[in-house]
């Protein structure tokens, strides 16, 4: 599975689309590395994950709640789900208790809900506020 940016993944807000594109990458990163079973590259992508995301989350719920969105707490749970997986991954990483299959499993998990995420609930976002 290749991950790479896309322009469906547009949604129209320019900040978040450009925190996206590096959203993207850090998956594509922590993919890569787990394709190459490069403990090592796994741990630090990984890192820069975690804290990639909880700074973006973070952005995109300041315009919901400024902006009254109603499905703001819907929103917000999704990410708290992420970000309550990519928490798992850490501590399994480091009590050094994952598989291979385990990690490809959790690779396929971190890139399916990013872009779904991405195509139908943060576009949602731009589509309201704007109308
Ligand atoms: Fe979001």
């Amino acid at each position: 599975m290749k991950v790479e940016w896309n322009d469906e993944l547009l949604t129209g807000l320019g900040m978040i689309d450009d925190q996206h594109k590096k959203l993207v990458a850090r998956i594509a990163s922590f993919t890569e590395a787990v394709n190459q079973q490069d403990f090592k590259a796994i741990e630090e992508t990984v890192n820069y994950l975690i804290g990639y995301s909880i700074q973006h989350f973070g952005a995109e719920e300041l315009i919901m709640i400024r902006n009254g969105y109603d499905e703001f707490k819907s929103h917000r749970e999704e990410h708290s789900w992420f970000i309550n997986k990519v928490y798992d991954l850490q501590k399994s990483l480091l009590q050094k208790e994952l598989s291979q299959e385990q990690l490809e499993e959790m690779r396929d998990v971190l890139v399916n809900w990013t872009l779904q995420h991405i195509k139908i609930r943060d576009k949602r976002i731009s589509e309201k506020i704007s109308s």
